[in-house]
């Protein structure tokens, strides 16, 4: 049963990897979660809730996420063991404009910020076609994906060539592993996203959710 009450029907296009596997080496890019963003119900109505966090290493160095205002301390030592500094990302992406995923960009003043639908750098503000569907590629490997619904302007991130093929660093377009009784209640628009998911789970052979383990897809063919 579902929180709601609902019978949820099983989820067959997905399954859950194990707790430790978080990395995701590849060529020329690998994936690292930072952080396992997660999502628990509390006894008096309100919830706990924190937003995975997610580095890209390669030519480029990528951040998709930040985490809560309350992570920053976390997330500077978690830079630090991977031996950079906030100076050294290079891009970071917001995935869409909650309080938990994007509550440190302040951290990265110099970096190539993507926001939803907003690309800047510094105070400038550069057209992009994300709004009206359209990729934006930071290079043959690395792909910012338009993938509303949870929002208006949601946004994922595709990295090709890895261990475990391609992954999409998904923000909320995927709760977690298995959502399928909870995403649209916390949806702006179900059919919009719904597109969105299925697109990726089309597309991806790993989805790294906002709010839950990573999980591989699984294809028929
Ligand atoms: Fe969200």
């Amino acid at each position: 049963m579902g929180s709601n009450g609902a019978v949820v029907s099983p989820v067959r296009d997905r399954t859950p990897l194990s707790q430790t596997q978080l990395d995701f080496p590849g060529q020329p890019y690998s994936v690292c979660v930072l952080k396992v963003g997660y999502c628990q119900s509390e006894s008096n109505g309100t919830f706990k809730a924190d937003g995975t966090i997610t580095l890209i290493t390669g030519p480029k160095t990528i951040l998709v996420d930040t985490g809560g205002p309350w992570d920053r301390d976390f997330l500077q030592m978690k830079l630090q063991e991977k031996g950079l500094v906030p100076g050294d990302i290079d891009v970071v992406v917001g995935t869409h404009g909650h309080s938990d995923h994007i509550g440190n960009l302040s951290l990265f003043p110099g970096a190539v910020m993507i926001v939803g639908f907003d690309m800047n750098e510094g105070d400038t503000y550069c057209p992009n076609g994300l709004a009206e569907g359209q990729p934006y590629s930071v290079d043959e490997h690395v792909c910012v994906l338009p993938t509303p619904g949870h929002t208006g302007q949601d946004v994922s991130v595709q990295v090709k060539g890895t261990s475990v093929g391609t992954v999409l660093v998904a923000g909320d377009l995927f709760e977690c592993c298995s959502d399928e009784d909870s995403w649209q209640n916390l949806s702006l628009n179900p059919a919009v996203q719904k597109v969105s998911r299925r697109q990726a789970l089309e597309t991806a052979d790993v989805i790294i959710p906002g709010h839950g383990l990573p999980f591989r897809v699984i294809r028929d063919c």
